[in-house]
């Protein structure tokens, strides 16, 4: 058995703070507060409803995951963050149209007291919105002095000791790590002199690292996984993670892939397409924003299948993914999956899978569960890269040296073992063969 971690309690109440507060951020918290009412079940989070099992299976003691370890309840956290449109959660919620509106009516007063704060916004980075609610400042060092004002004011605000970071936040235009990313004295040089290699993203992330704020990734834009962001988190003790939300089709890659591996099955193809017409979609019908999500949809299948260690099954893979903007369909967003397989003597086979997902019902619960664990981490004084929470993520950050776990599954189980770890628990290895002695 290891070591418990000193983990404080969770006294007081919670802030979550979320640049971008459009559909994914509205859905969650218009669902926050429904569960609070007892109109819903919070289906989907594993914080809430998730178990874990300790010690032998003899033992039977199979707690749930908020009954172990100390998180935050449904009732401490209180909403806040920025946005590039003056609406309050409320208007916000009924634009990205994918709660009803019998659900949305049921929380209308408590989603029309959040307002966001102007945002951090730069057109460069995100073509294809006519921002209205933009902060004015004179260089990016000020921009990032003024999210931290936010944060103090909206803490006094509510009475808080604390608060996270989720940014669901519109994906922002690819950007290649360089030089101002690599310290953070260059980082800071570059905030000062507003250089164009400093992201909006970055600011908020530095932002909330500076004022002791937990921080998690939900886009795909590069933003705390630089190493003068993770650097300078580790050394004023924050835990960050990130970063895109794993919600629908590579969700289900990262459940397929490894079980064909498990069975050594070759793979030849995998297409991926999809349709979406949210906003997230209309965003991602810039080609630079497109290049940020697909590039973090592409990863997971090399890093999965070790297409280095099993070339005979893997060595000639055509991975595509496509993003189609297609505004009938709203949040509801379809894909398409064609998968050709080969199995003995290198027969052909075919799976397609077809998922028509709710692109914000899928994200919600995992912005709740961030909240909660990252909270979690810092109470547990953890620092830095929180490689635990990748369960959570389709580009999950790790150190430069390892290579990022993308297999669901041993995610869930690297995230179970931190908590029973951090808990003083032993740890499971499925391993067994005592019982047989
Ligand atoms: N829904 C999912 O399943 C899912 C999965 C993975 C990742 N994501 C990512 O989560 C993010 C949010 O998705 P969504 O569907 O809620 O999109 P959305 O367009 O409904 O919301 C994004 C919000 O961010 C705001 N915004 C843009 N730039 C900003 C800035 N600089 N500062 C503050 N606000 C800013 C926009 O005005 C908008 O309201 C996107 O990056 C998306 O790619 C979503």
């Amino acid at each position: 058995m290891s070591e418990a971690r000193e983990i404080q309690a969770p006294r007081g109440r919670l802030g979550v703070l979320m640049p971008g507060m459009g559909a994914v951020a509205t859905t969650f918290i218009a669902g926050v507060e429904l569960i609070k009412k007892g109109l819903a079940e919070p289906i989907g989070s594993l914080t809430q409803l998730g178990t874990i099992r300790l010690g032998k299976r003899t033992e039977d003691r199979v707690p749930k995951i908020k009954d172990f370890v100390p998180l935050g309840t449904l009732e401490d956290l209180v909403f806040g963050g920025w946005d590039a449109f003056p609406d309050d959660a409320y208007e916000a919620a009924t634009v990205a149209g994918v709660l009803e509106k019998e659900h949305l009516g049921a929380v209308r007063d408590d989603l029309k007291t959040i307002e966001p704060f102007p945002a951090v916004f730069d057109p460069r980075y995100v073509a294809k919105l006519e921002a209205t609610h933009v902060k004015d400042f004179s260089s990016l060092r000020e921009a990032a002095e003024l999210v931290r004002e936010d944060i103090r004011s909206f803490k006094v605000r509510h009475g808080l000791d604390r608060a996270v970071m989720v940014s669901c936040a519109s994906t922002e235009s690819y950007l290649q790590p360089q030089e101002a990313h690599f310290s953070i004295e260059k980082f800071e040089e570059a905030l000062d002199a507003s250089d164009a290699a400093i992201s909006p993203a970055m600011v908020y992330a530095y932002a909330a690292i500076m004022e002791d704020v937990p921080y998690a990734n939900g886009a795909p834009s590069l933003a705390v996984d630089i190493p003068a962001l993770t650097r300078l988190a580790d050394e004023r003790g924050v835990p960050v993670a990130g970063k895109d939300f794993k919600t629908g089709q590579t969700w289900m890659k990262t459940i397929v892939a490894p079980g064909l591996k498990a069975r050594m099955l070759g793979l030849k193809g995998w297409y991926s397409t999809n349709i979406l017409g949210n906003r997230d979609g209309e965003v991602l019908d810039d080609p630079e924003s497109l290049k940020s999500k697909e590039l973090s949809k592409l990863s997971v299948l090399d890093y999965i299948l070790q297409p280095e260690l099993y070339p005979e099954l893997y060595g000639e893979v055509s991975h595509l993914v496509k993003i189609n903007y297609y505004p009938p369909r709203g949040d509801a967003k379809e894909g398409w999956d064609n998968i050709d397989i080969f199995g003995w003597l290198g027969y052909p086979m075919q799976v397609k899978i077809n998922f028509l997902a709710r692109d914000s019902i899928l994200a919600a619960p995992i912005v709740l569960d961030l909240a909660l664990f990252i909270d979690l981490a810092h109470r547990a004084s953890m620092s830095g890269i929180q490689e635990w929470l990748s369960f959570y993520f389709k580009s999950p950050m790790v150190l430069p040296e390892l290579y990022p776990e993308h297999d669901l599954f041993i995610q869930l189980m690297k995230l179970k073992n931190t908590l029973r770890a951090i808990k003083g628990e032993d740890l499971i290895t499925h391993l067994g063969l005592d019982y047989y002695e």
